[in-house]
């Protein structure tokens, strides 16, 4: 079987370098939307979604990421920045699974309007310290959240040039 979704399941990967231009409005919307569809646990919507596009800020996130990643500029120069939180795991058990699918419909989404995108690690941590905690604040989110990931979007620059096999024994039929 095959069509357009599962082409772009596909075809979807990880884009580590973006044009400086920023993404129109109608296809940021559409990715947040489709973050907003995603399955949650209970059908809670317990994540909390914050796209950032003020250059300053998105600077100031990319500088606290790479500082705990050891490395400079961990948002590859992504003019726009998707940030998810959700309730700490001890408050609600399902909020690292459902933030992570919040960020897998907005990165198919990303693909299907054309757009880079890709996960960015280290939330958690990030949002952990004093900064982190000044800067939710700042971003207007409630206490108690926790960093769950965050996207970098954008125009893509260049796309990887292969992609990996699927290991041969990914999935199994029991019948
Ligand atoms: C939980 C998670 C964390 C990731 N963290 C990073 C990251 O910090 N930086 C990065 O460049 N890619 C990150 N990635 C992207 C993966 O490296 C990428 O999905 C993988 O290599 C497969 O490539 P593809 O997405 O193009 O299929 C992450 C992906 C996931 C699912």
């Amino acid at each position: 079987m095959d069509n357009e979704v599962l082409k772009a399941l596909r075809e979807r990967r990880s884009i580590r370098r973006y044009k400086p231009e920023q993404i129109k409005d109608e296809e940021l919307q559409a990715v947040l939307e489709a973050g907003t569809w995603a399955p949650t646990g209970m059908g809670r919507q317990d994540p909390w979604i914050v796209a950032v596009q003020r250059p300053e800020l998105v600077a100031r996130i990319d500088a606290m990421n790479g500082e705990i990643l050891g490395s400079p500029h961990p948002f590859y120069g992504a003019p726009t920045i998707v940030l998810v939180f959700g309730s700490a795991p001890s408050v609600w058990a399902n909020s690292v699974p459902d933030g992570s699918l919040v960020l897998g419909n907005m990165m198919l989404a990303a693909h299907a309007v054309g757009l880079g995108s890709c996960w960015i690690n280290r939330e958690r941590e990030m949002f952990e310290t004093p900064d982190g905690k000044a800067l939710m604040a700042e971003l207007g989110l409630p206490e108690g959240l926790v960093g769950i990931g965050a996207l970098a979007l954008g125009y893509p620059a260049s796309f990887p040039p292969s992609v990996k096999p699927r290991k041969a024994d990914y999935f199994r039929i029991i019948r």
